[in-house]
């Protein structure tokens, strides 16, 4: 059922859940502090418990985040607060050494804990009216594509209370960086978002490191996450079309950026179609999982995806891990 925002906050208080929307993807939010409504959220999404949440807070007047931040953290570190001055609000999660008062639920047992501050109106006045924080994990059912409009949310979830902020901005989940052994080790990225690994390299002046495949701290990193059912094919440049086996007499949704070239010379079968992304990954990224979604709805034999542009757009290795973690999680490794 859609709400507003006075619905929410008043839902929310009650320690209901409530699905709302970020720039990212739409989040199933529950009350940080509440251990009761924490445990909704694992139960509706039938997601392991091990699995930490991220906490989404508030805007803060004058850029005051060590304050902030040091209520969820022990050990807040100056580049948490260079990076949530400048990033802030925005697609961008931090982990950092967790407070006592972040309850062990949130975090998976683990010592640490995820913070964002989300850039969308109607959510930061949940936030603020609630004086909450709030957990939100992506508000798909676990190993499901996420959310970027209200009504994915309504058709996964038909009984959950949803707060419609429009289809989000961004389109893919918050880049994560880890910054709980900053001291030691240096920012870590965890997860690959519209804020890259560059981008915040730059702002902290030093080297950020991604994590290695091996020792994955989230499932966003585990390999097979974000998965449709229907086979999903990335194309490498390498195989000719025309010889690739994979393809031959399968009903296929072929996704192309920016240009289409026709079916003609493919080896489909009857019922295939083709679909125009952006040249763009911004415009690639809003419209990705939406795409998904519909396609996985219509029976196709196999979803192509094309090669994607190199226009030296960072945001397209993002895209790249999204793409590559589905392709992998329906079921084709290519
Ligand atoms: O853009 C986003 O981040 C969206 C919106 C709703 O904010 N949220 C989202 O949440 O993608 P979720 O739960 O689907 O993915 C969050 C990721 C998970 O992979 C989780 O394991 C990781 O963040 N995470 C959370 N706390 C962590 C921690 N303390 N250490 C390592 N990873 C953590
Ligand atoms: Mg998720």
């Amino acid at each position: 059922m859609i709400i507003d925002v006075d619905g929410a906050v008043d839902a929310l208080k009650h320690g209901n859940l409530v699905a709302i929307p970020t720039e990212t993807v739409y989040g199933l939010a529950g009350d940080a502090s509440n251990p009761v409504a924490i445990a909704k959220i694992f139960s509706e999404k039938g997601r392991p418990s091990h699995h930490p949440l991220i906490v989404h807070i508030a805007q803060v007047e004058n850029h005051a985040w060590g304050q902030t931040l040091s209520t969820w953290s022990r050990d807040v570190p100056p580049e948490a607060v260079t990076l949530a001055k400048h990033f802030w609000p925005g697609p961008l999660t931090m982990i950092l050494v967790k407070s006592k008062n972040v309850l062990p639920q949130v975090t998976g047992g683990q010592d640490t804990v995820g913070i964002r501050c989300p850039d969308h109106a109607m959510t930061q006045d949940i936030l603020q009216k609630t004086g909450m924080g709030l957990v939100a994990p992506s508000a798909n059912k676990f190993g499901h594509v996420s959310p970027t409009m209200a009504t994915h949310v309504e058709s996964e979830f038909p009984h959950l209370l949803v707060v419609d902020g429009g289809p989000c901005a961004v389109g893919i989940e918050s880049t994560i960086v880890d910054l709980s052994r900053v001291d030691t080790i240096g920012p870590v990225i965890l997860r690959l978002g519209a804020i890259s690994q560059q981008d915040i390299s730059d702002v902290l002046q030093r080297e950020c490191s991604s994590h290695s495949v091996a020792a994955p701290r989230v499932p966003g990193a585990m390999a097979a996450h974000y998965a449709p059912k229907t086979p999903l094919l990335l194309m490498d440049k390498q195989v000719s079309i025309n010889q690739d086996a994979r393809l031959a007499n399968k009903k296929i949704a072929w996704v192309h950026f920016g240009q289409a070239s026709g079916l003609a010379h493919m080896p489909v079968a009857a019922g295939s179609v083709e679909e125009l992304l952006p040249a763009q990954a911004q415009g690639v990224a809003q419209l990705l999982y939406s795409l998904l979604r519909r396609l996985d709805q219509q029976n196709y034999d196999l979803i192509c995806f094309e090669c994607m542009p190199e226009d030296g757009d960072l945001m397209w290795q993002a895209i790249q891990d999204r793409l590559n973690r589905a392709a992998i999680g329906s079921g084709l490794i290519s």
